[in-house]
């Protein structure tokens, strides 16, 4: 290697670390915890165009998308959330999760790939005409409000797209302190698998659920 091609590997490597240290430091008070770097994993390997994520609050989840698209330098984050009072907003206060958002993605240099829609889900479908290849489902936690996120947007996926749920395994910790009895995501993705569309759940950081659709599975084969 000559000195040039040294400084640009350096450079490189520099611009890597730096977003994930701001990661590492930066104050996003969220229940997802480690398992965001699954979404970060998914944005690597899909290599999407168009990843949608309802409920950002402070943007842990929103960067590590963000993160991964900037490392695939390709795809666009829609991260739609009203960042007002909800029945479902993280510790911190409502008001404050907008500034921390924006203050996360400039740190991190990933306002380029990443586009904040403030509103809520039913608000932001209207009009939306774009393919999603990925979308995070982190919002409105009530059965309703997660089957309607689901019934605006799935109709959107790719035919290889992937939709991911938080909070999909309260019901195997009603110990838990934090326990709500209003929580209807695990029984929504649950209604899911019984109506045969293909999902697996992973029982860490409160539950994560990837689906597919269309039920049944669709054969990729002619
Ligand atoms: C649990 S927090 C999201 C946490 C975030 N994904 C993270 O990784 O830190 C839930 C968020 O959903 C938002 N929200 C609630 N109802 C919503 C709706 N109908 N549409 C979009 N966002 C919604 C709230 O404002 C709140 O910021």
């Amino acid at each position: 290697m000559n000195i040039t091609e040294r400084l640009r590997y350096l450079r490189h490597h520099v611009t890597m670390v730096w977003p994930r240290y701001r990661l590492s430091t930066g104050d996003f008070r969220t229940g997802l915890g480690p398992s965001a770097w699954l979404l970060h994993g998914l944005v690597r390997s899909l290599r999407p165009d168009v990843v949608v994520e309802i409920g950002s609050a402070r943007g842990w989840s929103a960067c590590h998308i963000g993160l991964a698209l900037r490392e695939n330098v390709h795809g666009r984050l829609y991260a739609i959330d009203p960042h007002g009072d909800t029945a479902w907003n993280d510790s911190g206060g409502a008001d404050a999760s907008l500034p921390a958002l924006r203050r996360h993605l400039r740190a991190m240099g990933l306002e380029g790939y990443v586009e904040i829609i403030r509103a809520d889900s039913q608000a932001a479908a209207r009009g939306w005409n774009r393919r999603i290849d990925l979308i995070f489902i982190d919002g409105d936690h009530s059965y309703a409000g997660v089957k309607a996120d689901w019934d605006l947007f799935s109709p959107f996926l790719t035919a290889t797209g992937v939709a991911v749920f938080h909070d999909t395994t309260w019901e195997l910790h009603r110990d838990d302190p934090r326990y709500r009895a209003d929580m209807g995501v695990p029984r929504f993705v649950d209604d899911l698998r019984r109506q045969g569309f293909p999902v697996i759940t992973l029982d860490r950081d409160c539950g994560l659920s990837l689906v597919q659709a269309p039920a049944g599975g669709r054969p990729l084969l002619p």
